[in-house]
């Protein structure tokens, strides 16, 4: 089988690798890199929980193959902590609101609202509903979600 090299930078480090041309994106990061915080539901781009950033931009990893994260910036859910010990300011406003239930769909959820809150800082409640309107929970009814995304972002303008 033909494999591709490819050099992308993941959370802020660099990885070089041989990859088949068929293996997504979502794969990739699982199942090469072990992250494992990207989650797969679907795997066709309707549930949003495999969401991961391409050069800060919010795509479906499991809709992208890794050849074509060639040369790309990506970060997931595991990128967030930076230091590894202190929570993003959304993680943290998710854990006190209780935005999650089984929390299989929450790393989706995180990496849609982190471009979002910082394109638009102040949002209502209907722009956050609208934002997310692409993540599927089964769980929550969506309503502690929205809250943590309105917590998060009356901390984060702070
Ligand atoms: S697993 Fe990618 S959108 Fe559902
Ligand atoms: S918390 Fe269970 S699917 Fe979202």
């Amino acid at each position: 089988m033909d494999t591709h090299a490819i050099s992308l930078t993941i959370n802020g480090e660099k990885y070089t690798s041989e990859v088949e041309p068929r293996v997504l994106l979502s794969d990739f990061l699982r199942h090469e890199l072990g992250l494992t915080g990207t989650h797969v539901g679907c795997e066709h781009g309707v549930c949003g929980a495999c969401t991961v950033l391409l050069d800060g931009q919010p795509v479906r990893s499991c809709l992208m193959l890794a050849v074509q994260a060639d040369e790309s910036e990506i970060t997931t859910v595991e990128g967030l902590t930076g230091d590894g010990e202190d929570l993003h300011p959304l993680q943290q406003a998710f854990w006190e609101s209780h935005g999650l239930q089984c929390g299989f769909c929450t790393p989706g959820f995180l990496m849609t609202l982190i471009p979002f809150l910082k394109d638009n800082p102040d949002p209502s409640e209907m722009e956050i509903r609208e934002a997310i309107s692409g993540n599927l929970c089964r769980c929550t009814g969506y309503q502690n979600i929205v809250e943590a995304a309105r917590l998060a972002a009356e901390r984060m303008r702070e």
